[in-house]
């Protein structure tokens, strides 16, 4: 078995050797991202107060829900740490006058990739799918002018990063319960595709340094273990993980990975990142004892928020309604309520991205370690 290293521990930082000091500028400028639940900050729960602003939703780090599907911090909030900017204010939720020039964050819960036509025509009734990365994009158009002024945006932009996913995860949830896995590959160009239009439309507006982050192993997720687990043994992989769904991510991150090296060669003058979070997660569930986590094949994928047997989870009873259950220690759960990680595993996949060998290219050397 290939051992898994998340990040080494003699990684270099910018200059953390000689002490910060105010003459060392920071690598970013600002970071403005676009994604859904996996980087929301809090756009979603500004005007849909729903299930993250229960408790324990932000229970571990915050104290109090704060918008973010987690207990704790997300990976973009430990990205934001590294780099020693603050946490990305929600779009929907700034104030006038707010600083905006550090970062913004457009990402909305259960936003999709594909715009709300598309699942329309599927006969799909997706809300979230009004705020689709197209409309993140818009927000961003509108935001602009107030962050730069045409000649300054070219200098603030360069060292400006803006990362564009993880999305395309809800496209995928959305359709896994009504096509087979041919017919759900059939679906990856047209995702891929309003990825890849969405970057080159930042790029037109003066954006030179992306992220784009692949999406995870859902074989291993604890919702799509408890929704479309098998009795089958030979349909989990030795892990415990569904491996036609893993497969399918496989499949569907070699798509976006083409995707990305495409827009490179159209666009030299251009850094474009991917982030490895497949790797990164399978990384947790292949050697979760190694990382604090609670092992075993069962144990490994337990949510530590909701109710029901045996991952935690029933449909009926979701994280932060007055019948779910929390567990004692979230620190030793990769899996937070289903869908979404525990804030323990979104900080290990962050080291893995800023401090170990998961962003390829790699970003600017981070000043800070997360700790
Ligand atoms: C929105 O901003 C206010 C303060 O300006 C803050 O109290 C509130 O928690 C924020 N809401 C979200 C969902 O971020
Ligand atoms: C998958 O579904 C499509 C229709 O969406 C159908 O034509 C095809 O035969 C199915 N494949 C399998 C292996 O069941």
């Amino acid at each position: 078995m290939k051992i898994c290293i998340l990040f080494s521990l003699t990684f270099a930082y910018g200059f953390l050797g000689n002490g910060f000091s105010n003459a060392n500028p920071l690598p970013y400028d600002a970071i403005f991202n676009f994604g859904d639940s996996i980087s929301d900050t809090g756009n979603a729960a500004t005007y849909n107060p729903t299930m993250p602003s229960n408790s324990p939703y932000g229970s571990t780090y915050f104290n109090h829900p704060s918008g973010r599907m987690s207990n704790g911090r997300l990976i973009i909030d430990f990205i934001a740490e590294a780099y020693g900017l603050p946490m990305l204010p929600p779009y929907l939720n700034l104030t006038k006058g707010q600083d905006i020039t550090q970062g913004v964050n457009f990402a909305y819960a259960g936003s999709t990739a594909l715009d709300k036509d598309f699942f329309m025509q599927q006969m799909l009734e997706l809300d979230a799918a009004s705020y689709s990365l197209s409309t993140q994009l818009e927000w961003f158009k509108k935001l602009k002018p107030s962050l730069c002024k045409s000649e300054e945006c070219d200098s603030y932009f360069k060292n400006t990063l803006f990362i564009v996913g993880e999305i395309g995860g809800n496209d995928i949830n959305a359709i896994i319960p009504y096509k087979n896995m041919s017919a759900l590959r059939e679906m990856v160009p047209l995702i891929v595709e309003a990825i890849t239009n969405v970057i080159t439309k930042l790029i037109e507006e003066g954006a030179v340094e992306l992220v784009v982050p692949g999406n995870f192993p859902i074989g291993c997720n604890s919702a799509v273990l408890a929704r479309v687990g098998s009795d089958k043994k030979e349909d989990y992989d030795q892990f415990g993980c569904l491996a036609a769904y893993n497969a399918f991510i496989e499949y569907y991150n070699r798509q976006l990975k083409k995707a990305i090296e495409t827009l490179r060669q159209k666009n030299p003058h251009v850094k474009i990142t991917y982030f490895d979070y497949y790797g990164a997660a399978k990384c947790l569930f292949q050697a979760p004892q190694q990382y604090g986590f609670s092992s075993g094949k069962i144990e490994t994928f337990r949510a530590c928020c909701g109710k029901g047997e045996p991952y935690g989870l029933s449909e009926q009873i979701y994280c932060g309604s007055v019948a779910s259950m929390v567990c004692s220690d979230p620190s030793k759960r990769i899996n937070w309520d289903g869908p979404h990680f525990t804030e323990a595993a979104y900080r290990l996949i962050a080291k893995g991205i800023v401090e170990g060998p998961f962003a390829n290219p790699s970003l600017k050397s981070p000043p800070f370690k997360i700790a």
